[in-house]
């Protein structure tokens, strides 16, 4: 996450209206290679709305969603998508969930099992593989989910607040254990929160948004370095940037 080399997605001036309302207003961001980029704003300002153009869900009415340079406007498949309040399938087993993705896109299940097989030790869930989701803790099952969306595009990953519905001490451990993770993988994050100590401990660059329409209000760079212990956030540093976020909110 620290070494930066070209823009893997870019959204350009975008703006999208539902019926008369306009919900987003000319923001353009950036993400670059093994990057982790927050948008933080408040409920309703229209951050999933950005995400799902981004995923190319929905179209916007002006702008452009380039990833490495092509224009993906429109065009969803690209990228991989943690719905917010995304959940794992009751009825298949963790494996199964997992390889989900991968059948989508046309792998026959037993070669996708052995496909994702792989990646339960780097997520946490070794020994978990033929549980079935209600057999899991909820931080397990939200690493699970996360593991499912990192199997469909391993490149890019657009995370909705995916720790929104944690209690307070579990969702501070995902976060620990997302960067962990993340430090061995080669993958570019955008997360969406309204947690301004989550998108300060998580993040390179934070993105505050205003309410809605949303707007690019400011971009602030997060240059505590890494790796990231827990106790960063009692840091002067720390304090001094959320202190920053908080008058610009
Ligand atoms: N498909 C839609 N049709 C009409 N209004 C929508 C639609 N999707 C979102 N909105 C409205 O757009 C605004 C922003 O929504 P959303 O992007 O979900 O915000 P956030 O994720 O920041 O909470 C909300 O007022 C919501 O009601
Ligand atoms: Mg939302």
């Amino acid at each position: 996450m620290s070494t930066y080399q070209k823009n893997k997605l870019s959204v350009n001036n975008i703006y999208k209206s539902f019926g008369d309302i306009s919900v987003i207003d000319d923001v353009s961001l950036e993400l670059k290679e093994n990057e982790f980029v927050s948008l933080l704003g408040p409920s309703g300002s229209g951050k999933s709305t950005i995400f799902n153009i981004i995923a190319g869900l929905i179209k916007p009415d002006k702008g452009k969603v380039y990833i490495e340079d092509m224009d993906f406007t429109g065009r969803s498949g690209r990228v991989s998508y943690m719905y917010q309040k995304d959940l794992l399938l009751p009825w298949k087993k963790i494996i199964d969930n997992a390889a989900l993705p991968l059948v989508i896109k046309g792998t026959k299940k037993k070669e996708a099992r052995e496909m994702v097989k792989g990646y339960f030790k780097i997520f946490g869930l070794e020994g978990f593989e033929y549980k079935y989701p209600f057999q899991l803790s909820g931080g397990m099952r939200q690493r699970a989910a996360l593991m499912r969306t990192y199997m469909f595009s391993k490149d890019i990953i657009l995370l909705d607040e995916p720790f929104g519905g944690l209690d307070a001490i579990t969702k501070r451990r995902m976060q620990y254990w997302l960067l962990d993770v993340l430090s061995n993988l080669n993958a570019s994050i955008i997360f969406i929160t309204h947690d301004i100590d989550e998108a300060i401990f998580l993040s390179d660059r934070v993105y505050i948004l205003s309410d809605r329409p949303a707007r690019v209000k400011t971009e602030i760079k997060i240059d505590l370095p890494r790796p990231r212990k827990n106790q960063v956030i009692t840091t002067p540093r720390f304090n001094e940037i959320k202190k920053d976020i908080i008058n610009i909110l």
